[in-house]
């Protein structure tokens, strides 16, 4: 049999520029859609390779990696790396992109957690746990508690405390941080009450509150977080039922609430007596995190995590902390939804948590984004972008006389993907000219550099104008 071996090497005009790893997972991909590979061919194996290509193993490995993160292989335990069935990934038919999609567009429109290996072995290593261990397997196939069973809301309650989160009143099981958000309002508000927001949030937040009838009204942020005394002036006016704050890291703009307005807040919600809403998702460092609004005022807010960001989207398992009077109408809620939370899910995250490779992920995770976000800082400093040191999300305010729309085309015509304003604004707030980049998700360093090389270049270039209506 005669085993496939790619081409690559000086031909190509910069393959001095591309790394090795890089041009052989590239000839992988391209193989494939030239029909030379087909689903279910083997590779050849690592240490062969090297030697035909002369190159290291090391080299191999990284390729093999960079094709398994694009989706085109996939390797068995103890047997080698094969094509995968490129039909199979369902991703572009949720209107989901892949972050480097294999024409070269670099996707930083959503917030994902930064690609590693360790994220699908993790995974396939608690599945095959699982798979492997009767009882659970037995277990996971019942109904089961409608907030969660007492041993998963131990494992995940054990989990946020190790992450430095406050844990208190009681823990309920969710299908994601978004459902955490669906659930509170569906307990705490009824239709055509009043919510207030950040002007600019998670855009989750505003679809729920609009598919739950209610009136949304953002209040003004900026840098240090939410204008308090903006929403004091709101509540002489209409107290609103709940505020919603992600107070660590504003999504999209970075924004930290100050310690003083956390405490501020957590007067104001008891003097007018609304509830406080802390979304924690889009996960900071506990060394670089302020007094969680649950610690400020536990007997009136409900605490959101999740393990999306910090393990991967697809487990779909979150946490709720609520005060314990708020447990039997979220229990209630639960059960008319879908009775549970899927156990297999929970199963799956809680082993993934306990295992040695979960605070691995964790420290890697928060070195990489520290990185990425330096360089990204540090090449668009011009602009005077803002972000955390160590989170996800750059908000890049735009030069005088330019528009988030045509930006974000220009952008989207050179293969950069990035957020425009519009999704995250809260009520009928007018859209700053600005965009969101999420740092973590382009695939590699390398591709986040030729991502930033990109902006610069259409910042640094006056566009035509888009002027064309009369
Ligand atoms: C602030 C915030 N909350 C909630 C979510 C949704 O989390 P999950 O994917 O766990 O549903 C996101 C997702 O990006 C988010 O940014």
């Amino acid at each position: 049999m005669t085993i496939w071996v790619p081409e690559f090497g000086a031909s190509a005009p910069d393959a001095k520029a591309i790394p090795r790893y890089r041009q052989i997972a590239e000839s992988i991909g391209k193989a494939i859609e030239a029909g030379e590979l087909s689903p279910g061919d083997r590779l050849p194996p690592q240490r062969q390779l090297a030697d035909r290509l002369n190159v290291t193993v090391g080299t191999v490995t990284r390729a093999y990696n960079e094709a398994h993160h694009l989706g085109w292989v996939q390797s068995r335990v103890g047997s080698g790396t094969y094509v995968r069935d490129q039909d199979s990934s369902t991703a572009s038919a949720f209107g989901m992109q892949p972050r480097e999609c294999s024409d070269g567009v670099i996707d930083m429109s959503l917030s994902f957690a930064p690609p590693h290996p360790w994220r699908q072995q993790c995974l396939g290593e608690v599945l095959a746990s699982i798979a492997s261990d009767p009882a659970t397997v037995a277990e996971v196939g019942e109904y089961q508690a409608d907030i969660g069973t007492p041993h998963h809301r131990q494992a995940l309650a054990a989990w946020l405390n190790n992450l430095s989160f406050p844990v208190f009143g009681s823990l309920i099981v969710t299908q994601g941080g978004q459902h955490g958000i669906d659930l509170c309002l569906r307990i705490l508000t009824r239709p055509g009450d009043l919510v207030a927001a950040d002007a600019l949030t998670y855009p989750g937040f505003n679809s729920a509150a609009r598919h739950a009838h209610l009136k949304t009204l953002g209040i003004p942020l900026d840098e240090y977080g939410m204008d308090i005394a903006a929403l004091e002036r709101l509540c002489q006016r209409q107290v609103p039922s709940l505020v919603y704050v992600t107070p660590d890291q504003n999504n999209p703009t970075g924004a930290q609430l100050t310690e003083e307005r956390r405490i501020q807040l957590a007067e104001l919600a008891r003097r007018h007596d609304f509830w406080i809403i802390e979304d924690s998702v889009q996960y900071v460092p506990s060394a670089d995190r302020g007094t969680s609004m649950a610690d400020l005022a536990p007997e009136r807010t409900l605490h959101i995590f999740s393990t999306s960001k910090l393990l991967s989207g697809g487990l779909r398992v979150g946490t709720l902390q609520v005060p314990d009077v708020l447990r039997e109408r979220l229990g209630s809620a639960l059960r008319a939804q879908s009775w549970m939370v899927p156990p297999l899910m929970v199963e799956a995250a809680c082993r993934w948590i306990a295992s040695p490779r979960a605070q691995q992920l964790h420290d890697w995770q928060v070195e990489e984004l520290q990185f990425r976000q330096k360089l990204a800082q540090q090449r668009l400093a011009a602009y005077h972008p803002r972000g955390l040191a160590r989170g996800s999300n750059l908000w890049l305010p735009l030069p005088e006389g330019r528009r988030a729309s045509e930006v974000h085309a220009l952008l989207d015509q050179a293969g950069v993907r990035v957020a425009t304003p519009e999704p995250f604004c809260t009520g009928s707030e007018a859209a700053p000219q600005a965009l969101r980049l999420c740092v973590g998700s382009p695939d590699s360093r390398d591709a986040l550099e030729r991502a930033l090389n990109i902006i610069l270049e259409v910042l640094e270039h006056e566009g035509t104008s888009p002027w064309s209506t009369l």
